[in-house]
């Protein structure tokens, strides 16, 4: 399985801070932002991994992160000339996906929780054995808006609507997709929407009509966003606190390619020295 962070847009609710910076290279705390669902991806085992961003800011996240060797990883790029939507994402991965199943995360989602990684690893297997894709929907106070999934007693999906006026349920559609390889010609025969972008929504609706989408409720996972102001701040807070109450750092990806034996001791320590700070002195409990 493929993985793709989709991490440009415009990020006008952030203006002015993201007129000149992209919203995933903004801080949450102490790493850029892209290191939340770059560890995501991580966790569930994706090690061949597409970037996509605006033309402008692509060549600052290729030299934060480089061809992904220090983490063990394969880190390709690719701009989006315009937003035109989350759908997008597909089309211009079309070759990086090549035959295989793919996960889309949004560069701006961060995901924490003790059951993440199994969840993960689990979903990813669960796409790779069977012809359905999946999504995942979390409880929000403010389901307008988001795309909101109905589910019926037996947790199934009976409807999806982007944004609705009247949501027919409390449950979000987070940024983290998993899907089948037709999601590609599915993506190149939707057509963009009134804002004039190609709509997740409209993949996840297809997938629905066709009886092949699931969805699972995350419970006993957080999921931040961070496209306002109040959102950006409040994840800061979020990861402050954990951090500072478990002595653990959150979406640390050195630690997480180190853990899952992406990369050895001496890569690991190559790591280390290149971070003379509290990041770096972290690391090196690890070291054996
Ligand atoms: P949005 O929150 O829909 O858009 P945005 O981040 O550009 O923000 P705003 O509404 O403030 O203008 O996008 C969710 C994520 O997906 C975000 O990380 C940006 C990214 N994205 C793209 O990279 N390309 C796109 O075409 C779209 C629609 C979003």
């Amino acid at each position: 399985m493929k993985g793709i962070i989709l991490a440009g847009g415009k990020g006008t609710r952030l203006y002015p801070i993201t007129k000149t910076l992209t919203k995933s290279l903004l801080p949450i705390y102490n790493k850029p932002m892209i290191f939340y669902p770059l560890s995501t991806l991580m966790l569930a085992g994706i090690r061949d991994i597409l970037i996509i961003s605006t033309p402008e800011d692509i060549s600052k996240f290729e030299k934060l992160l480089g061809d992904g060797s220090n983490y063990g990883i394969n880190l390709s790029y690719k701009a989006q000339p315009k937003p035109e939507g989350i759908a997008q994402a597909f089309i211009l991965g079309e070759k990086f996906i090549g035959s295989d199943d793919v996960c889309l995360i949004l560069g701006d989602n961060i995901f924490y929780g003790k059951t993440l990684p199994q969840t993960l690893l689990k979903t990813k297997e669960y796409i790779e054995n069977s012809d359905n894709s999946l999504i995942f929907g979390y409880r929000v106070k403010d389901p307008e808006r988001y795309g909101v999934i109905e589910f019926n007693e037996k947790n199934k999906v009976i409807s999806i609507e982007e944004k609705p006026k009247k949501p027919k349920s409390n449950y979000a559609a987070v940024g983290l997709y998993f899907y089948k390889n037709d999601v590609i010609n599915i993506s190149k025969n939707i057509k963009p929407s009134n804002r004039g972008e190609l709509e997740i929504t409209d993949v996840n609706l297809e997938y629905l009509k066709q009886n092949r989408l699931n969805a699972n409720i995350f419970d006993t996972v957080f999921w931040l966003d961070t496209g306002t102001y109040d959102a950006l701040v409040e994840a800061s807070n979020f990861v402050k606190t954990v951090e500072d109450r478990e002595g653990k750092r959150l979406s640390c990806i050195e630690e997480i390619a180190y853990k899952y034996n992406y990369i050895n001791d001496s890569q690991l320590k190559k790591l280390i020295d290149s971070y003379n700070n509290p990041y770096g002195y972290y690391l090196k409990k690890f070291l054996k």
